[in-house]
């Protein structure tokens, strides 16, 4: 009997063993073929062009699921990487590197099963009668050739949008964005810049606190999860190695509309209005900033009484995070469209994400206007269904090909039996193509919001069955880790994204200044 349990142990190890040994080679085979793509077909210009313009969530998501096989395919953005968004305000204050969340164009385009040409310039016009695309290299280095143009037979704008300033003055000139890794960067230097100079030998009180005022404009999600990462970042970090600093420093939001995160429900905006009391953050709601300057921004707030009072508010740094705003060529775009005369926000679509009053072009993301907010998800998910729909298209296409080919032959058939066969085949043929044409309009299916807030806490509206789940709090904030993990572009940015959360866990963020 011991000599039978001793050989279930004997075979339970090997088993074990041999998993792993399985595991191992199933990842290291994952990593090789990564690394050594496959040839591809180059692209087929005899096919129809289908140019692609972006490289965010809308374009990446079409081509990933996008048979590149069917059509001639160009992707034309002026950023030759894709960037996972939700993490970015993590790489202001470095808990993440934004080399984590970029993933190049290029390795994700070599592996797909036809070549895709790719072109990193920013498309400054769209012909919508001619068909064309002008397109300019904005890049330092440019060529001999550095302006040109691509031909289109189908068009999907992916460009995404720019911030929106609303025409007040100084935004632009003091203000940093937070949209792309150079806004990551630069916030991130500025931070540490206003912190050595706030400490600076005979430095005045008064300027240092000024230094040291991080005002962040916008109560939007950006908004709020920048307050968060920079609070994380002086309680855990910057206090500690600069701790000259820690009377001083202080993180002030302001937003024009009465609460924060509008789009969550009334029970979250309150948990994380209390979670930044508590965190010492102030938020000025009902504070429209009108002005700002090199030094401090102009805003007008509405008292209890109703009454508007105009006040200077001295800051160091001064993150702008008021929303979207239309791209000169989406303008353009639509002027060129008389459809598209009443649309204010962006590209109109119809259910298909057709621009509204053309044939051939469609728009996804934040450039078109489809009843959605401007988020990823959406963004996403119509990228996907363009995708599902041009395969279909091209299979659509490639059976009334065939049809055509079986009528001649079905005329020139010799024999009544002959006939009969090519007839059965056009029948058959004919069932598949009323399969294929089915493809329902696109429907948004709306995930739910995930905000975080600091102090290692998230917010949470979760759809649920057909319901809505709220949660926040520390629980909600390994969610919002596990998920946005889950969700990162490839294994290689989830591993980075992994290693600089235990990195900024076991020695603290890096406080140098690029
Ligand atoms: P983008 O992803 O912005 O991509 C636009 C692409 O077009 C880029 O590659 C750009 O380089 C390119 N481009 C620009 N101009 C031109 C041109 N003239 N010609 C050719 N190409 C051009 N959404 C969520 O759902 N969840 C989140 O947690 C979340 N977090 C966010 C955090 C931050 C800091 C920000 C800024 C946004 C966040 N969003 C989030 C919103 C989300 O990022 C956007 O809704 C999403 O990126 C929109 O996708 P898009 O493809 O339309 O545009
Ligand atoms: P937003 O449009 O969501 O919020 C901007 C805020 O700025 C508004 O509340 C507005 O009232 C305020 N504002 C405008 N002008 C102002 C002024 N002059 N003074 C004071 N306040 C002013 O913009 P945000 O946060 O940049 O987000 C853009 C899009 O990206 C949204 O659709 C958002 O849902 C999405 N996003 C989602 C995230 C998430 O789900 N975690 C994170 C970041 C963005």
């Amino acid at each position: 009997k011991p000599k039978k349990r001793f050989s279930v142990l004997k075979w339970t190890w090997r088993a074990t063993y041999l998993s792993a040994l399985a595991t191992l080679g199933y990842v290291g085979f994952g990593i090789w073929e990564m690394r050594n793509p496959e040839d591809q077909p180059e692209p087929d210009p005899s096919k129809k062009t289908l140019v692609i313009l972006g490289t965010g969530w809308g374009a990446v998501s079409l081509l990933k699921k996008l048979d590149t096989e069917n059509y001639n395919v160009i992707v034309v953005s002026p950023r030759n990487y894709f960037l996972f968004t939700p993490l970015l305000p993590s790489c202001t204050t470095g808990t993440i590197e934004h080399r984590s969340i970029m993933e190049p164009i290029r390795n994700f385009l070599r592996h797909k099963k036809a070549a895709v040409k790719f072109y990193e310039a920013e498309a400054t016009k769209i012909d919508y009668e001619k068909k064309v695309v002008y397109i300019n290299d904005q890049s330092e280095i440019k060529g001999d050739i550095s302006a040109t143009e691509v031909p289109f037979d189908m068009l999907v704008v992916g460009v995404g949008a720019e911030n929106a300033t609303f025409g007040i003055p100084g935004v632009r000139e003091h203000g940093l964005f937070l949209k792309e890794v150079a806004d990551a960067q630069r916030i991130r230097t500025r931070i540490m810049d206003c912190c050595e100079t706030a400490v600076f030998k005979d430095q005045d009180p008064e300027e240092r606190k000024r230094l040291l005022h991080m005002v962040v404009v916008g109560g939007g999600p950006t908004g709020v999860e920048f307050a968060g990462e920079l609070q994380d970042f002086f309680n855990n970090d910057l206090k500690k190695w600069i701790p000259d600093i820690q009377d001083s420093f202080h993180v002030t939001l302001v937003e024009a509309l009465p609460n924060v995160l509008p789009m969550f429900s009334k029970q979250l905006i309150e948990y994380t209005e209390k979670t930044f009391q508590e965190e010492t953050i102030t938020i000025r709601t009902k504070t429209m900033v009108k002005n700002v300057t090199d030094k401090y921004i102009e805003a007008e707030s509405t008292g209890p009484d109703g009454k508007k009072v105009l006040e200077k508010i001295p800051y160091g740094l001064l993150v702008w995070a008021t929303g979207n705003a239309l791209r000169p060529v989406v303008k353009d775009l639509m002027m060129q469209i008389p459809a598209q005369k009443d649309s204010r926000r962006g590209l109109a679509v119809n259910e298909y994400l057709v621009v509204k009053g053309t044939e051939n072009v469609w728009a996804v993301g934040d450039c078109a206007v489809a009843n959605y907010a401007p988020t990823a998800q959406v963004a996403a998910q119509e990228g996907a269904f363009l995708a599902r729909l041009f395969n279909q298209m091209a299979k659509t296409e490639e059976i009334e090909h065939e049809l055509k080919h079986l009528s001649v032959e079905q005329e020139k058939a010799p024999s009544k039996e002959a006939r009969d066969q090519v007839f059965t085949e056009i029948k058959e043929l004919q069932k598949r193509l009323r399969r294929v044409k089915q493809i329902g309009p696109f429907e948004y299916s709306h995930q739910g919001s995930l905000a975080y807030i600091g102090s290692e806490k998230a917010v949470a509206d979760i759809s649920w069955l057909s319901g809505n789940f709220a949660s926040g709090g520390t629980l909600t904030y390994f969610f919002w880790r596990s998920a946005y993990l889950s969700m990162c572009f490839s294994t290689r940015n989830r591993v980075l994204v992994f290693m600089d959360w235990v990195k900024a866990k076991m020695f603290g963020r890096d406080v140098s200044r690029e």
